[in-house]
């Protein structure tokens, strides 16, 4: 996935800029957004910014507002959980979600543990997102389930 990053899309650290229509070219590639339709990713890559992180930047924190969802379109981020598992994340994969959902404190800690391009939703816009585009919220509730069942087959 990551060769696919336009030319470009790597901007300066710590850099949030919102995304072009080409970027929907993109998203295509990222399994939370299978069966949406170019227009559809276009809708997304609009409402959506991308955000560059150096390696070993905190990106979501208990001790911080939880504020926005994140999508990995390059690089990894390694998951801190409560029970103290560390879990990698790498292209395609997203995290912030839960905090978001029950606007509860944000329950891991998620560093970048690569250089690490994401594409980042507000509160407001993530939540919008979940309504206009239903196809979305279920493998977010997959992956919700499967960490359930890890959870409980670990208990
Ligand atoms: P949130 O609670 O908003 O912020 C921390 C994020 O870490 C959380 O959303 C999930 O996206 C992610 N996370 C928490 N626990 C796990 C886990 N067991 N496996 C993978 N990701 C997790």
């Amino acid at each position: 996935m990551g060769a696919s990053v336009p030319a470009g899309g790597m901007r300066s650290p710590a850099d949030a800029a919102a995304f072009g229509r080409e970027w929907a070219v993109v998203l295509a590639d990222v399994p939370l957004f299978a069966g949406l339709s170019k227009r559809h990713l276009r809708r997304v890559a609009k409402m959506a910014s991308k955000v560059r992180f150096p390696a070993r930047t905190v990106i979501v924190s208990p001790r911080r507002r939880a504020d926005a969802f994140y999508v990995i379109l390059d690089g990894k981020a390694e998951v801190a959980t409560a029970t103290g598992d560390l879990i990698e994340l790498g292209p395609g994969r997203f995290f912030g979600e839960m905090a978001l959902l029950d606007s509860g404190p944000r329950s891991a800690t998620v560093t970048a543990k690569t250089e690490m391009l994401a594409m980042s939703i507000s509160q407001r816009q993530f939540r919008e997102l979940l309504e206009s585009e239903p196809k979305i919220a279920f493998p977010i509730m997959r992956e919700l389930a499967t960490r359930v069942r890890r959870l409980e087959a670990e208990a």
